[in-house]
């Protein structure tokens, strides 16, 4: 199949970027979209242009590195109705001669470095904020030693499959990074070892999160129909509850 791609090209953060049309032939339905960008870049790097930036690590959908825009999707809209990363959404998901429109993702909080690579380091400073525990959790314990009921277990598991793509942020018209922080907050929330710092946690993180610019949660839901690992919007009704303890609490400082 052939493809017609428009990509944002921005040669470094301070630079004007604009849309470029590219032409790439003999993609196969079977390429991941990250391999046809490589494709891309193969033919850019063969004429002497500058390949197109764009972020990824594992390939796997597991390390949240490859996210960008398609179609004005955050990680594209794949043949199945289920939500997946960059580099698990297929050329088959896409008709033969198709025009695709590829950007970086587009959020106060994401500032472009330079093409489809976005800085998301904001991230990194939230979990800093609080999302960890500073006890001496011991080493690996018997199973059976510290008891959780398995609702609990089941949601602090879901919620730590959050692999801090993004893609929640660049959907939300608000640009609120509010299902990542919540995810966070309530994989810790749900476990004996988050308890000591549940509190401080909760305000710090949430804090740390609105200081680096990222908007206000108003329940759209885009970022849950947009996440790989399908976060459930309610870890954000788990962060406001506890945020609002926070504010009644000693713990919460
Ligand atoms: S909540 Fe989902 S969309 Fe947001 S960073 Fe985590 S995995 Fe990505
Ligand atoms: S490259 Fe790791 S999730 Fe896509």
């Amino acid at each position: 199949m052939n493809i017609n791609l428009r990509v944002w090209r921005q040669a470094n953060a301070n630079a004007q970027g604009k849309m470029v049309s590219y032409r790439v032939e003999g993609v196969s339905e079977d390429m991941s979209f990250l391999e046809m960008l490589d494709l891309l870049n193969e033919d850019l790097t063969v004429k002497g242009e500058e390949p197109v930036a764009f972020d990824h690590d594992c390939r796997e959908g597991i390390c949240g590195m490859c996210g960008v825009v398609i179609n004005g999707a955050a990680h594209g809209r794949a043949a199945s109705p289920v939500p997946t990363t960059t580099c698990q959404l297929h050329m088959r998901s896409f008709a033969d001669n198709a025009t695709i429109d590829v950007e970086p993702w587009r959020a106060g909080g994401f500032p472009v470095i330079k093409d489809l690579v976005v800085d998301r380091s904001a991230f990194d400073r939230i979990i800093q904020a609080g999302g960890f525990v500073s006890i001496n959790a011991g080493s690996a314990v018997d199973a059976n030693a510290m008891p959780v009921n398995k609702r609990e277990a089941d949601r602090a598991f879901d919620a730590a499959t959050c692999i801090g793509c993004g893609a929640c942020v660049a959907a939300c018209p608000n640009g609120s990074a509010m299902l990542f922080t919540s995810a966070k907050i309530t994989h810790l929330a749900m476990l004996p070892q988050g308890q000591p710092e549940r509190m401080l946690r909760v305000k710090n993180m949430v804090g740390q999160h609105d200081a680096e610019g990222f908007g206000g949660c108003t329940n759209i839901g885009e970022c849950a129909a947009v996440c790989p690992k399908q976060i459930p919007l309610d870890t954000i009704g788990q962060l406001n509850r506890d945020l609002i303890a926070s504010l009644f609490s000693q713990d919460g400082k």
